[in-house]
């Protein structure tokens, strides 16, 4: 079993979008036995929320029902529970390396490091801003490479 855990801020936008959006893959790979998923926030502001109203809405425009998803913060723990721990942002990457273990740091990725040719490192939080749509297919994106890294390395 593989465990990937998707990370950012607050846990109602970007990671369960991703969590919602990987498990898509994942299930039409058939796959849903080799690869167990979640997703958390490094603050604790929505613990037990659920994604924010307009991740909600863009991800059921594609498809994707992520109603289910409550809110976590991400904790010291997930490094031995996780074989990747995918941060959406740089803040969320120092964040979690704050609390990372030293032999865990291996875990630890840029979730973008899988679309290399987005050319971006980030996935914007859009909280604030907006732009759902473009962070879905950006993490549409990443969440393509992250699978086609983990059936290469590990499947
Ligand atoms: P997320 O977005 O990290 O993608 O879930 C945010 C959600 C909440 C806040 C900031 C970003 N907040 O400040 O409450």
């Amino acid at each position: 079993m593989i465990n990937v855990l998707f990370v950012c801020l607050g846990n109602i936008c970007r990671s369960p979008t991703a969590e919602g959006v990987f498990r898509g893959l994942v299930q039409k790979a058939d796959l849903t036995e080799h690869i167990r998923i979640d997703s958390a926030g490094t603050h604790a502001f929505h613990i037990g929320a659920e994604p924010d109203r307009r991740a909600q809405a863009e991800a059921k425009r594609r498809g994707n029902d992520i109603s289910h998803l409550r809110g976590r913060q991400a904790k010291t723990d997930d490094f031995t529970n996780f074989d990747y721990v995918l941060a959406m942002d740089s803040e969320n990457y120092r964040n979690l390396l704050s609390i990372c273990p030293a032999d865990g740091t291996d875990k630890l990725h840029m979730f973008l490091d899988f679309a290399p040719h987005l050319n971006r490192q980030d996935v914007p939080d859009p909280y604030y801003e907006g732009g759902f749509d473009l962070v879905y297919d950006m993490i549409e994106e990443a969440a393509k490479g992250l699978l086609a890294d983990i059936q290469d390395k590990h499947l």
